[in-house]
């Protein structure tokens, strides 16, 4: 470990402990608004920065350096271990994800090998271990959620309607299990493995998840997530995160999870998931990343009240309701930061 004191603020919000002051980082905290980022990935395809340990760790230092962010989130993508079970996919700059051999039908998914993370993926498994050797934060690791992962692995690439997604499940249910499973036993092995390496926190993204109605979540996709989150809570006592995009009204499901913290994107508040929805698990976010690009009296307005929310009962993580944005600058999340730490200190 680093020689300054470990900073365990993070841990303690995400088990409702009390804190010095409210723990802060940002999805996609390592990318393409920080110059330094920028640099790096003009010498390396995406990927190649993923599989190169000592690239990796940089990357995903740079913001815990840059910033004074409370964690780090390993430098990956939810689509890193899809690579090796036979998806074909690449990583566009400002696309996203894009998939050469989309699913179709149940072949598709049966042929899909099972991962094996010490073979498949050593490069996460050494820069984790690399990683902790080095920071004085806590690493969070992550994986995609089955209903997202197989969005992309559907759909091809993004989309604003998850419609091919859909009628696969709703046409093909047979199929559609077989996948979720297949998905389920993927995601539970690659954070068991990132935990042994030395994750300290893993967080499992849903973000697509909310284009689906509380019914449909409830019947196609929230069995699996019992699966997930039972089988990691049975495995290890590391706090686990579960987040989506416009997923409000899933929250009543979530809190029937064994997830530790619930991730909320800007749409609903501290408040109404607390006094409303009655979640009794910490909570993470939820500023509007767009926001960001404001003047900086909205964003502090907005940030205090945000904190005033969370500090009103133990748990809560600051962060953005979703990721960063290649516009933002990085003075305006150093000053967020600092503004966190300060104003949360006061009360
Ligand atoms: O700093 C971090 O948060 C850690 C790294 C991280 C990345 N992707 C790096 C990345 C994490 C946690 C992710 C998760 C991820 N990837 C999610 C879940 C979180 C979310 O934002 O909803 C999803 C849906 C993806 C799929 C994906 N990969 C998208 C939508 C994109 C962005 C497209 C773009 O270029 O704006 C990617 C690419 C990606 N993943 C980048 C980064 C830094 C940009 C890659 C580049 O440099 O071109």
């Amino acid at each position: 470990m680093a020689d300054k004191t470990f900073n365990d603020n993070f841990l303690r919000a995400c088990r409702q402990e009390s804190v010095d002051h409210t723990p802060v980082w940002y999805m996609r905290q390592a990318g393409r608004y920080q110059p330094e980022y920028r640099k790096i990935r003009e010498k390396y395809t995406f990927f190649e920065m993923n599989e190169i340990p000592e690239v990796c760790a940089e990357v995903t230092r740079l913001p815990v350096e840059q910033l004074g962010v409370d964690t780090a989130i390993l430098f990956a993508d939810i689509m890193t271990p899809l690579k090796p079970i036979g998806v074909e996919v690449d990583i566009k700059s400002g696309v996203g994800p894009v998939i050469a051999n989309p699913i179709r039908h149940v072949d598709d998914v049966t042929k899909l090998r099972d991962l094996e993370p010490e073979n498949d993926v050593p490069y996460i498994l050494e820069s984790v271990k690399m990683l902790n050797e080095q920071l004085s934060v806590p690493l969070i690791g992550f994986s995609g959620a089955p209903f997202t992962l197989a969005s992309y692995m559907i759909e091809g690439g993004p989309s604003k309607n998850y419609h091919l997604t859909k009628a696969f499940m709703y046409s093909q249910p047979e199929a559609w299990s077989v996948l979720m499973e297949k998905l389920a036993s993927l995601t539970v092995t690659y954070l068991k493995a990132q935990i042994t390496a030395g994750a300290k926190a893993v967080q499992v993204f849903d973000s697509w998840v909310g284009a689906l109605n509380q019914p449909d979540y409830r019947h196609y996709v929230a069995p699996i997530m019992h699966r997930i989150f039972g089988e990691l809570k049975e495995a290890s006592d590391v706090p686990t995160i579960y987040f989506g995009v416009g997923a409000g009204h899933l929250l009543p499901e979530w809190n029937c999870l064994q997830a530790d913290v619930l991730g909320l994107d800007w749409r609903t508040t501290i408040d109404t998931a607390r006094e409303e929805l009655g979640i009794r698990k910490s909570l993470q976010g939820n500023l509007d990343p767009s926001l960001l690009l404001g003047p900086w009296e909205m964003i502090e307005a907005q940030a205090r009240e945000i904190i005033d929310q969370g500090v009103k009962e133990p748990g809560h993580i600051f962060n953005l309701g979703h990721g960063t944005y290649p516009e933002i600058k990085v003075e305006t999340l150093q000053r967020l930061t600092a503004f966190i730490h300060e104003y949360s200190q006061q009360n």
